[in-house]
């Protein structure tokens, strides 16, 4: 795999060679559509944040009102395919084989047209390897491979960075998952959002974490990320309190990162996790995302951890439990959340690379 070299915001990113066949849905539905130039496909990973983002400073360019910080991850993707399709008089989107309403993506595709000056309808294809809008943010791998699909179907070269502000318009968390490995997404100050993008801390391969994904619910979620956000900033007396404070969680998960120093990393981790849920509990009415498997796999965690092994929890707007293991920890860690009651599912990943082109 070709990963976005460490720093490099200023160069294209490259084709990967990479083969990636449609799924069966997926190519019967382009056999349907019909098919044309201007055609891109890209994979984006999900990701996890370990110092988290909830609130805007702007709504309409989704501008965060916190910076955040993330781990990308292999094992959870999206891959996207963007046709733009001069005979089409709409956009059509396929998500996981099922046509689906196409409202918030041709709102982002309007973005992309804009910039190519281009007014051509697409047809989309998106496949999750992983349940979707069940807090195992799809909307941040699907938006990130699609802004890198309809870019380079629309030709549009664009560099990382470009690419993270764009796909921070269709969700916040995307920005980050155009980059791989540990990331940062900064808050920025400008009214434009120039300023609003993810960056690279370390490269996947510099420290090889891992986490285990402990999926109690497969259900979608009953609020949104974006809906509930928006009420914690308006309705919770901790919200001024969550965002006064980030920058100095920010800087600790840092240096913490800087020092390779896996308690302080995880121990921030825990931290920024659970003051997000209080913020979220605090809001009114309060939003809950967790269920009682949840809840017993953050125990479960903690009792592993007061055994010797070094592993900490983190959890966003849903039920899953993702444990941040130190490199070489996470099989023991899945195995014992694999026994908590109402967990139903572990998956074991790696850190992950940066969004990239398939062919
Ligand atoms: C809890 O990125 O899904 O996962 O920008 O409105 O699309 P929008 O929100 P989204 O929110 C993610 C929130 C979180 C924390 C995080 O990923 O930092």
């Amino acid at each position: 795999m070709l990963h976005l070299a460490h720093g490099l915001t200023d160069v294209p990113i490259a084709h990967n060679r990479v083969s990636c066949r449609a799924s069966k849905p997926t190519q019967r539905f382009l056999a349907m559509m019909g098919s044309n130039s201007g055609r891109a496909r890209a994979r984006a990973h999900s990701n996890i944040a370990l110092v988290k983002y909830w609130g805007k400073r702007d709504a309409v360019l989704n501008l965060p009102a916190v910076g955040s910080i993330s781990v990308t991850l292999d094992g959870l993707y999206t891959d996207t395919e963007v046709i733009f399709d001069a005979k089409a008089t709409i956009d059509r989107v396929a998500l996981n084989g099922a046509q689906t309403d196409p409202t918030r993506f041709s709102r982002f595709l309007d973005l992309v047209r804009r910039r190519a000056g281009i007014d051509k309808r697409a047809i989309v294809v998106s496949d999750n390897n992983f349940p979707t809008g069940a807090g195992l943010a799809s909307s941040a791998s699907g938006f990130a491979a699609l802004a890198l699909a309809a870019s380079a179907a629309a030709g549009l070269t664009m560099n990382s960075r470009e690419l993270s502000i764009l796909a921070r318009q269709g969700s916040g968390s995307a920005a980050r998952s155009i980059l791989g490995g540990l990331v940062e997404m900064h808050r920025g100050d400008a009214d434009n959002g120039l300023d609003a993008y993810a960056e690279p801390i370390l490269d996947a391969d510099t420290w090889p974490l891992e986490v285990v994904v402990a999926i109690t619910d497969t259900g979608v979620k009953s609020v949104d990320s974006t809906a509930g956000m928006q009420s914690s900033g308006t309705a919770s007396d901790f919200y001024p309190a969550w965002v006064e404070h980030a920058e100095r969680d920010l800087a600790g998960m840092r240096s913490a990162i800087a020092d390779r120093d896996f308690t302080a990393v995880g121990e921030l981790t825990e931290y920024s996790c659970l003051k997000m849920h209080g913020l979220m509990l605090s809001t009114r009415p309060g939003l809950i995302y967790w269920n009682a498997a949840t809840v017993a796999a953050m125990h479960a965690v903690r009792k592993l951890r007061a055994d010797g092994l070094p592993v900490y929890f983190t959890i966003d707007a849903g039920p899953q439990v993702k444990a941040l293991c130190a490199p070489g920890h996470a099989d023991a860690v899945a195995a014992a959340l694999a026994k908590v009651p109402g967990v139903l599912e572990t998956r074991i990943t790696a850190l992950g690379p940066a969004a990239f082109r398939v062919e």
